[in-house]
């Protein structure tokens, strides 16, 4: 598996110690509320996993799963929700996790969702950030890395399923994608 990787982008120790500091952020900014804090399945369980031990309010946890129509491409910019919120959101402070944002349409499509069960507030947290390949305007209200348009695996990011579980984060080596 180590073998399918060109370079590590972020070791295990910083971004351990980034999602450390997302942490404590969240913990300044949400004192004496209790927010819902909402992993974006699948690739933000790892970072949901740490991210909710680094935060000190007390908050509660729920997990979506969301997909593109048809193919991976994206292309018909239409997402659908796989696996729902068991927590109605009505008059909670929200906290959507995501790993990455890449064109923006899965986060534009889930805080628009959100807004409309009336959420008291919508905030993002998203570990990395691709803001070269965005086609919708949107901002994370926490972000831990600006990343070029690399294509990046590991630490919940997937190439077709695999490298979610590599604590790191590196670049895949080009042949693993083309001769596929
Ligand atoms: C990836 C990633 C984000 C989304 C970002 O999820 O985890 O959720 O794409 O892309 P966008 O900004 O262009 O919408 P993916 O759909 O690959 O599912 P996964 O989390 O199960 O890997
Ligand atoms: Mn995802
Ligand atoms: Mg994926």
């Amino acid at each position: 598996m180590q073998n399918d990787i060109q370079e590590v982008l972020y070791s295990e120790d910083q971004i351990q110690s980034k999602v450390r500091e997302l942490g404590a952020a969240i913990s300044r900014d949400y004192e004496g509320r209790n927010p819902l804090v909402i992993c974006v399945l699948k690739g933000a369980f790892i970072f949901m996993a740490d991210l909710s031990k680094n935060v000190t309010v007390p908050i509660e946890l729920d997990f979506m799963a969301v997909s593109s129509y048809g193919n991976s491409t994206r292309s018909s910019g239409e997402v659908k929700i796989v696996k729902d919120l068991d927590t109605s959101v009505e008059g909670r402070d929200v906290i959507i996790v995501e790993d990455i944002i890449d064109s923006g349409l899965t986060l534009s499509y889930l805080i628009d969702v959100l807004e409309r069960r009336n959420a008291l507030s919508v905030r993002v947290v998203a570990l990395f950030d691709k803001p070269g390949r965005r086609t919708v305007d949107l901002n994370a209200d926490y972000t831990g890395f600006v990343i070029p348009d690399a294509f990046v695996v590991g630490y919940g990011l997937d190439y077709a399923e695999h490298y979610r579980n590599l604590p790191y984060v590196g670049v895949l080596k080009p042949e693993v994608y083309s001769n596929r």
